[in-house]
């Protein structure tokens, strides 16, 4: 399979944010890793933005099969990641570093170069944060930014109440966000205060911001992201604003959605999604 379509670098739809349900979590992360490898194709310079937490593994997954089965190469590729924990070393099995590398890196052809995370170890947070945005901007800006949702609404470590025009900066996690991570720490204490992470601003700057939200954890947080008020209460919600954003759900995630009969029949007539209906329900 070659380029499914040419509308991740191509397309001049702008100033929408739209919701593709796909029936199960496979076919959504399956349409997410098509939509990068499609905007990689297309563009093999491309800057991708990228996530750590559950969401994004199937993701990963499906683009070290596409790069191994397909040849999909990354050499020329850039990646930032939102952010990282503070006070972890990029060493240590827990850091989003190591599970960069865990899951993605070591499986396709990128350059360790031009593989970007903030540094978690840093003396100095205030130039760290500084030197971190200023490579983005250097690297051209990040043309698609994978993204998860917390369950209180946070975009990367955006917890709830940060400014919505915030840059990347150190933040204080809030217990909730700590309790969600335990699991990959073993016990809540384990679980740093603090990360260093891309502020919302610096995430709407992207030009293309796809949203991945699967399970029915996921739920009732996405309602209010996608049909609620906008708010800092619930970063997510910035999205509304955002120039092109692309919702992908699962059944699970999509339940508590007032809006899905239209979301279903954008999705279902809009020509340029046409190349992906059958890849969401082949799964
Ligand atoms: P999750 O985290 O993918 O582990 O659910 C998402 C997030 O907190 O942004």
């Amino acid at each position: 399979m070659v380029i499914l379509c040419e509308l991740p670098v191509h397309s001049q739809k702008e100033a929408v944010i739209e919701v593709i349900i796909c029936p199960t979590a496979e076919s959504a992360n399956h349409l997410v890793a098509q939509l990068i490898a499609d905007t990689v194709r297309a563009k093999p310079r491309a800057v991708l933005g990228l996530a750590t937490g559950k969401t994004p593994e199937g993701v990963y997954e499906r683009l070290a099969t596409l790069h191994k089965e397909q040849k999909l190469d990354f050499s020329f590729t850039t990646t930032f990641n939102l952010d990282e924990y503070l006070g972890v070393a990029a060493s240590n099995p827990q850091s989003f570093r190591s599970t960069m590398d865990r899951q993605l890196f070591s499986k396709i052809n990128i350059k360790r170069e031009n593989t970007h995370l903030p540094n978690g170890m840093a003396s100095d947070l205030e130039s760290e944060c500084a030197a971190y945005e200023k490579r983005i901007m250097d690297a051209g800006g990040i043309d698609i930014q994978l993204l998860g949702i917390g369950l209180n609404g946070h975009l990367a470590f955006n917890e709830p109440m940060s400014s919505l025009t915030s840059r990347t900066r150190p933040k204080s996690l809030t217990p909730e966000t700590r309790a969600q991570n335990a699991p990959f720490f073993g016990t809540l204490d384990q679980v740093p205060a603090r990360a260093i992470t891309m502020g919302v601003g610096t995430i709407l700057d992207s030009r293309w911001c796809i949203l991945l939200a699967t399970g029915s954890s996921k739920a009732e947080i996405l309602l209010k992201a996608i049909e609620g008020p906008m708010s800092a209460a619930v970063t997510a919600s910035a999205l509304q604003m955002h120039r092109r954003c692309t919702v992908v759900v699962d059944e699970s995630a999509a339940a508590w959605l007032q809006m899905k009969e239209y979301y279903r029949w954008v999705f279902a007539t809009e020509p340029e999604w046409a190349p992906y209906r059958s890849l969401v329900t082949a799964h």
